[in-house]
């Protein structure tokens, strides 16, 4: 691995799938799991095995049909749910469980009424417990985006000490800014002991629309694993969406960050998620909605078809888009028709593009999109 290697922990299928009505059963679950390994995520966390009968059962599948990436199964920091999700992975090759508590002061106070102590007490014994089972153990903080960068420090020390092998610095109110992020991560690189034979881990959720500035952010000040999942989706507004961290390290070359995804398969991939779940994904979604490479506006649309790179930071190849498309409307310019014409075989002289073009407007008027029937009609109706 190298050093600037970000591991992708794609939990779609564990924190991706809370979205409310959008359960899948072990079988979309199986599909799912199949195709995160082609795209080449690291990690699947494939489910939370003590919520109920069904998710054991798909992870324990998911375990027996994945080989390259680890398999994680959450836990929080009781021992029951540890039990479970170590006996839901022993299908697995490479089994992580990933157990946790709440460290910020309102978790401390009003969800789990306890102290400070007893949570770090907690901790240390959810991950010693989590060691006697498998040797690959993620911790989780709960709210580590409200909690004090100090007290958080006392936390990650004690679960360090106690074999932790991945420290996941959840952001789980989409609360913090990303230089605020990147600071929290720099802080525990800088400031616990023996932590550079652990990997931290970001987990960002997206409530302010941030979740993807912070987990790079968080890449930036010391994390080498990124938690995603595909489309961004997850509890209220979503976790930060895997296929934007992906391009934007793939963009931005001077940071050094590598990972393993196949970015070809990204399309492919979030449409069988968005399939299964039922969940529509935005139009204007980066890199995977359906405009992400349309242009409608005539002045962008004649800089993108002299030079596809004047309004497109990204080849759509590289994400699995067949081509970008330059749609039709009331905005678009004559640049924009004369291309399409030619796209339908059709060389109209600048003439006749004068003359099709007052009448384009009128169509284009009255409909939110021209079609090409609507330019095939044009041309055999056309006087020219
Ligand atoms: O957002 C969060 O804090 C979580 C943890 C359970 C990892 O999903
Ligand atoms: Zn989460």
């Amino acid at each position: 691995m190298k050093t600037n290697q970000i591991q992708i922990f794609d939990t779609t299928l564990r924190d991706g799938e809370q979205v409310p009505g959008c359960k899948l059963d072990t079988a979309q679950k199986l599909v799912i799991a199949r195709q995160l390994e082609l795209l080449g995520v690291d990690v699947i966390e494939a489910g939370f095995p003590i919520s109920s009968p069904g998710d054991f059962q798909s992870v324990r599948e998911i375990g027996r049909i994945v080989s390259a990436p680890v398999v994680c199964a959450l836990s929080r920091a009781v021992k029951k749910d540890i039990e479970v999700a170590a006996d839901s992975l022993k299908t697995a090759k490479r089994p992580r469980i990933h157990t946790g508590i709440g460290t910020s002061d309102s978790h401390i106070q009003f969800k789990l009424r306890t102290t400070p102590d007893e949570i770090i007490r907690r901790a240390v014994d959810a991950v010693k417990y989590a060691k006697s089972f498998v040797e690959d153990v993620e911790f989780y903080a709960e709210d580590a985006g409200r909690t004090s960068n100090e007290f958080l420090a006392r936390v990650i020390q004690a679960v360090v000490n106690a074999g932790a092998t991945v420290l996941n610095i959840p952001d789980t109110t989409g609360y913090c800014l990303p230089n605020e992020y990147m600071e929290k991560i720099a802080f525990l690189r800088d400031n616990v002991n023996g932590i550079d034979k652990c990997t931290l881990s970001t987990h960002c959720h997206n409530d302010l629309g941030l979740a993807t500035a912070n987990s790079i952010a968080g890449a930036m000040g010391g994390a080498r694993q990124i938690e995603c999942t595909i489309n961004g989706i997850g509890e209220r507004a979503g976790n930060t969406a895997l296929e934007e961290v992906v391009m934007i390290m793939r963009q931005h070359e001077h940071l050094g960050m590598h990972t393993n995804i196949n970015s070809k398969l990204l399309l492919e991939t979030s449409h069988l998620v968005s399939e299964s779940m039922g969940m529509v994904v935005q139009p204007n979604k980066a890199i995977v909605g359906d405009n992400a490479f349309a242009h409608s506006s005539g002045i962008h649309q004649d800089g993108v078809i002299k030079r596809r790179d004047t309004y497109e930071i990204i080849d759509p190849a590289e994400v699995g888009v067949d081509e970008s498309r330059i749609v039709l409307t009331a905005r678009s310019g004559r640049a924009a028709l004369a291309y399409r014409f030619k796209n339908l075989g059709h060389n109209v002289t600048k003439v006749q593009l004068d003359s099709l073009y007052e009448e384009f407007l009128i169509v284009a008027d009255g409909k939110k999109e021209v079609e090409d029937a609507d330019l095939e009609d044009m041309i055999s109706t056309s006087a020219v």
